[in-house]
């Protein structure tokens, strides 16, 4: 399994910007906008609805957030095009509220040389020859939770995702046994702080956010315990005196251009911009895979029964992944229509063009992976759940640019590889023991958040 198979490749090649000329056109605006509020009533109401009409209006259209223009672009093609181009960089309103909470000076909200510097640090911890040294972890983990699990018992698929997702990035990546008590402190952290963030940024009330509430005290004391937790982990680990091959002693050890060590705030700052994407957005891959194997139990009876094949009836291990095609295409389709990271967003740094039109300097540009990996036009029959089209002789129709849950360019996923084969393998585990059924109030439907994840998934896990 590699993710290679989540970018298939063709022959189309993106729009590459070009300097704009002046009789450039404005992109059309995109139909729907009410006096004032412009489009940010339907966006706020149904954002994946709203952001999957777009495509009808044009392949770059102008959105009017209240005062604000935004430009949206809606093609495979142009995506691409808008995340390879450097005239884009990582910013906007997404971007700042992440900033404000978890620091700036972490690689997921840098920009040119100090974010390239910081991707030269983390890389090597993600490189495909890193990854047999996280295998008995994830081996582990993954086996752990179907262990947890008493049979015929409800499973709360929300606590039980993010639980995992959090032990396997913390203990894989920060190395060490105090991570065990601590990875159930950070998932919980985590979980509160990525509620909070995203009701900040739909609803940006600043000053109510500071009022003595329950909801903004649980916020703010989960925010605090998440960095107080990071600065521990720091702590100890130079206290220890050991220099483990990881990520977290890459960091501590790393150097900015002038060969002097990073700051503190630099340190810290990275380790949240880690541990923070790294969790809820494998969380939610997690729980729509849960939610996929109850809804579709022949695809769960048939990764189980690959399951046994590969591995003769023994746990399923790391060196079985690759071998676990079906299993690896339904992680591939769940990912496909549930993708966690529906929405992205660029600023643009300079006047530039894009499909033909101008964008002009300091202009948001937003797309959402959920449209694009949806669309009819790239996708027969795109609302079928159908791991058979990551089938080789199929994946080479899918158009370029049309699947990248990664994303590509300088601001890919470094985790890429490192997610795929954890997901898989906790597909595998918990498939090769258990059917799932949706247990009394369970509700399965899709929250949108920073990521997009079922509101409250409850399962029935049951023995074969
Ligand atoms: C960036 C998706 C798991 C760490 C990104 C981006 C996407 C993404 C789409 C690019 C954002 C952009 O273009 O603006 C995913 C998905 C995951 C996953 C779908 C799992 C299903 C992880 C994990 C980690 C991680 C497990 C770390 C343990 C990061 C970091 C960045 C990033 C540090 C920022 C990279 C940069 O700006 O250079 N992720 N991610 N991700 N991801 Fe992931």
């Amino acid at each position: 399994m590699t993710v290679e198979s989540v970018s298939p490749q063709s022959p189309q090649s993106p729009a590459t910007p070009a300097a704009p000329s002046p009789e450039l056109r404005e992109p059309p605006l995109a139909g729907g906008a009410v006096p004032v509020l412009g489009h940010g009533l339907r966006l706020a109401r149904d954002p994946l609805a709203f952001m999957s009409g777009l495509r009808e209006h044009g392949d770059v259209v102008r959105l009017k957030l209240g005062p604000k223009t935004v430009y949206a672009v809606t093609t495979p093609a142009l995506t691409g095009a808008l995340a390879l181009s450097p005239d884009f960089k990582i910013d906007g309103p997404l971007w700042e509220s992440l900033e404000g909470l978890l620091g700036k000076e972490g690689v997921a909200t840098a920009n040119g040389p100090r974010h390239r510097r910081q991707r030269r640090t983390i890389q090597p911890a993600f490189r495909l020859d890193a990854l047999p040294g996280y295998g008995p972890v994830m081996e582990e983990e993954a086996h752990a939770l179907t262990e947890r699990w008493q049979p015929g018992s409800t499973v709360d698929c929300t606590s039980e995702s993010f639980r995992v997702a959090v032990r396997i990035a913390a203990r894989c990546l920060l190395r060490g046994e105090y991570m065990d008590e601590r990875a159930e402190r950070l998932s919980t952290d985590l979980a509160t702080v990525f509620r909070g963030m995203y009701r900040r940024m739909v609803i940006p009330l600043g000053p109510l956010y500071r009022l003595p509430f329950p909801a903004n005290r649980e916020f703010n004391r989960a925010l605090a315990d998440l960095h107080l937790l990071v600065d521990e982990i720091v702590a100890e680990r130079r206290a220890s005196g050991q220099k483990p091959d990881d990520l977290l002693t890459a960091l501590l050890e790393a150097k900015d251009d002038n060969g002097d060590p990073i700051g503190e705030q630099e340190i810290h700052d990275q380790v949240v911009a880690i541990l923070t994407p790294g969790s809820e957005t494998v969380a939610s891959t997690i729980m729509w895979l849960l939610q996929v194997l109850a809804e579709h139990p022949e695809h769960a009876e048939k990764v189980r029964t690959e399951v046994e094949s590969v591995t003769g009836g023994r746990p399923v291990g790391f060196e079985h992944v690759r071998s676990l095609t079906h299993t690896n295409n339904v992680v591939v389709e769940a990912m496909r229509l549930r993708p966690a990271v529906w929405i992205l967003t660029r600023r643009a740094v300079t006047d530039t063009v894009l499909g033909g039109y101008r964008i002009p300097a300091g202009a948001d540009i937003v797309y959402s992976p959920y449209a694009i990996q949806r669309d009819g036009r790239s996708y027969a029959r795109p609302l079928d759940f159908d791991p058979d089209r990551w089938l080789p002789e199929r994946a080479r129709d899918v158009p370029k640019y049309a699947m990248s849950p990664f994303s590509v360019g300088n601001r890919k996923c470094p985790s890429d590889h490192f997610s795929m084969t954890q997901l898989s393998l906790i597909t595998a585990a918990v498939s090769a023991k258990y059917r799932f059924e949706q247990a009394g109030g369970s509700d399965d439907t899709t929250r949108v958040g920073i990521t997009l994840r079922p509101h409250d998934l409850l399962l029935r896990a049951i023995p074969w």
